[in-house]
């Protein structure tokens, strides 16, 4: 699509090839007749991002959400979504059961949401504009144009056999086509699940499989940091082992042209075949929108469910106080569309809104490390949501990177997937922001659909302290427990972050596993969801993240379960066992650090084994997910009962083996100082290298 003249060329051809008329009036579909709730619906941008309930102040609103969710909620629904049909009930939810529920009965279409509101008012308006790989080749899409690939994306999908509730599966990076392409699920009412295009094919098989995909679309190649990566190959590789899937839709981002199988289609020479007009299916406001593959602290990754009226409107909402969105602003989030921040805050949340989304393609430091400040004073960047892992990469270059640019279009800097350092917010904030624009530090998760703790929305002007994302969204309840499972109250406590009343926003399933779902996040703070976070309270009542408490590390804000690499470095004939922590790292926030057991009979050839090794987990999972570390030992610390004490092997890693805590429980305590020997060994092998 792009070398052959872009996204305007593509639309081009696909109006000379089919019965499209440029320019003529676009309406919502029919099955849009809008009701007009709270006759705003579409009376006009101010009253799209009108603060619900407008005119009470941010304490009032905050106080209404916790006391009676009900009326703030679905007014909230109400102001901001265009349904199909009312709903009868605002929510239907029980934490002690994992019943999740919003908006009972309601119906509405998300892409008409997302598209035909806007197109029918300003069609014109830009809905995305595509920063490509190389600087100052950018592209810009009208919500008129985007509406247009989006119904023919999803006649498309119509063609090849797939059916309300039908999976597709969506591998490629981010560009108006992927945009197109979750959107045009969304309107014939497929589920989406979008899988990071950084994933290797066994990881792509396996989310497909899991999801039982129809349909898979791709692109030839992917484009990032002047780099080719093969994604047709990958995908060719997966569907191997896909009965399931029926079609692949590979669509053109270079000139580059594959081999294409039996499955192949042509994605832009389909859409052309296709009308420019899709009646958008009716939904119902539970019915699933799309589903994101994430890492769990044990077993295969999860399939986590989000569906339409409560994900929608709590991404929208959240959009617009959190970052405090204005009409007219452009919005640059950096993120793949691969992580649920992409999802929430490059497509449903802007394009709900009616906002101008930014489409990052490449990578900080291409073609150099002003990258991200170029880019923001060629396309006037008003709202900047990045990873600290890209800032700590940053703030290492000279401040001229940042100063050469013209940054005043910037009002809010923003971040988000891990803890934010001191350093990196401090940098963030006053050699990017030039201390004039607040700095959100947003916590969330996969499983929670947007922002859920952030120092904005708060009073104008309220104090914002570094690196701390401090105040609970409107409706968001956290609670900080005990070890024995009780509420802390007050200030100046830490513990396990729950949150103890629902929010439209927050997953309802794990696909195809209900009950992972109950058990994983219900059952161990009853009545509560358990996030897998600790926290922190402070005095004033403010919240700090203070990471994961289960066995999931994060590798530059990428979510891994070290189970999962576990998994494949088992698989390996010669490695009987092996346990995986996450230690800590100056750029990547985390990196994973493995213990593996080798047999006897490998130990002559290790280097090539650990090598083999590496091969492994970048073939199962990804690159990023590659041990920087193999520790190989005798045997791994265990409990009488044969569970592995990887508390103690986290403290070895981290250089902290002084303070191991109780090792009584351990079937043989001499194995700790086995393995700290091994470590120091490894310490002054690789510090000689
Ligand atoms: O540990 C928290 C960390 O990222 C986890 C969620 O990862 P994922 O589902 O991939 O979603 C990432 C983007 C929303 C959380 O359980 N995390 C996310 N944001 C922050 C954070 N840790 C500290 N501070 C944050 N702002």
């Amino acid at each position: 699509m792009a070398s052959r003249g872009g996204i305007h060329a593509l639309l081009r051809t696909l109006r000379r090839t089919s019965s499209y008329a440029a320019g003529r009036e676009i309406r919502p579909g029919p099955a849009c007749v809008l009701l007009r709730l709270g006759a705003r619906a579409l009376s006009g941008d101010a009253a799209l991002c009108s603060r619900p309930l407008s005119g009470e102040t941010h304490a009032e609103l905050l106080e209404l959400s916790h006391r009676d969710p009900d009326r703030f909620w679905g007014r909230a629904a109400r102001d901001r979504l265009t349904w199909d049909r009312d709903f009868e009930r605002v929510q239907d939810c029980d934490l002690q059961q994992g019943r999740i529920r919003w908006f009972v009965g309601g119906k509405l279409n998300v892409s008409v949401n997302c598209l035909d509101v806007h197109a029918a008012r300003d069609p014109n308006r830009v809905a995305l504009i595509w920063e490509k790989d190389e600087p100052g080749t950018e592209e810009r899409v009208t919500y008129r144009e985007l509406l247009e690939m989006t119904c023919r994306i999803a006649n498309t999908l119509k063609t090849h056999g797939v059916r309300k509730g039908d999976r597709v599966a969506i591998y490629m990076p981010v560009s108006p086509v992927a945009v197109a392409a979750m959107l045009g699920c969304a309107r014939i009412g497929a589920v989406h699940t979008v899988v990071f295009a950084g994933f290797s094919s066994d990881a792509l098989a396996g989310r497909i499989q899991d999801a039982q995909c129809k349909v898979v679309i791709t692109c030839n190649q992917g484009v990032r940091g002047g780099r080719l990566i093969n994604l047709k190959a990958t995908v060719d590789a997966a569907v191997k082992s896909c009965p399931t899937v029926k079609s692949v839709l590979v669509a053109q981002r270079t000139n580059h042209s594959v081999p294409m199988g039996e499955l192949d289609t042509p994605l832009e020479e389909a859409m052309a075949r296709e009308s420019a007009e899709c009646p958008p299916e009716v939904m119902d406001s539970e019915d699933m929108l799309f589903m994101l593959y994430t890492s769990g602290s044990t077993g295969k990754p999860k399939g986590i469910v989000h569906t339409q009226a409560g994900y929608l409107l709590y991404a929208a909402l959240t959009h617009q106080h959190v970052f405090d969105y204005s009409a007219g602003d452009v919005f640059g989030c950096v993120a793949d569309i691969g992580w649920i921040t992409g999802h929430s805050y490059v497509v449903y949340g802007p394009l709900a809104n009616g906002a101008t989304s930014v489409l990052f393609e490449s990578t900080p430091v291409y073609p150099d490390p002003g990258r991200y400040w170029e880019t923001v004073q060629r396309l006037r960047i008003n709202q900047f949501y990045t990873a600290p892992t890209a800032i700590r990469l940053l703030l290492k270059y000279e401040e001229s990177w940042v100063k050469r640019y013209d940054r005043s279009s910037l009002k809010t800097l923003a971040s988000v997937g891990e803890p934010i350092n001191n350093e990196a917010w401090e940098w963030f904030y006053h050699v990017v922001g030039e201390g004039r624009c607040p700095l959100v530090d947003t916590w969330w998760q996969t499983e929670t659909g947007g922002v859920c703790i952030a120092p904005r929305p708060a009073e104008e002007g309220a104090e914002i302290r570094p690196a701390m994302a401090m105040r609970p969204f409107y409706g968001i309840q956290p609670a900080l427990m005990n070890e024995k499972g009780q509420i802390l109250p007050g200030g100046g406590v830490s513990g396990a972050l729950c949150v103890g009343q629902p929010w439209p926003g927050m997953a309802r399933s794990i696909f195809g596993d209900h009950q992972r779902f109950v058990d994983a996040y219900f059952k161990p703070y009853p009545g509560y969801y358990f996030t897998g976070d600790g926290a922190h309270r402070t005095e004033e009542g403010y919240y700090q993240i203070t990471g994961r408490m289960d066995d999931v590390i994060n590798i530059s804000g990428h979510r891994l379960g070290t189970a999962e690499v576990e998994d494949a470095l088992d698989e390996h004939p010669d490695v009987p066992e092996s346990a995986v922590v996450g230690v800590s790292h100056e750029l990547k926030g985390e990196v994973p650090f493995a213990f593996v057991v080798l047999k006897e009979s490998a130990e002559e050839n290790q280097e090539d084994v650990l090598k083999e090794l590496g091969q492994l987990v970048a073939t199962k999972i990804a690159k990023y997910a590659v041990p920087d570390h193999f520790l190989v030992v005798k045997r791994l610390p265990k409990t009488r009962s044969g569970k592995i004490m990887r508390r103690i092997l986290r403290k070895v890693a981290m250089e902290k083996a002084d303070g191991l805590g109780d090792t009584s429980t351990l079937d043989d305590p001499a194995v700790v100082s086995e393995i700290v020997q091994a470590y120091q060994r490894y310490k002054s092998r690789t510090a000689k290298a």
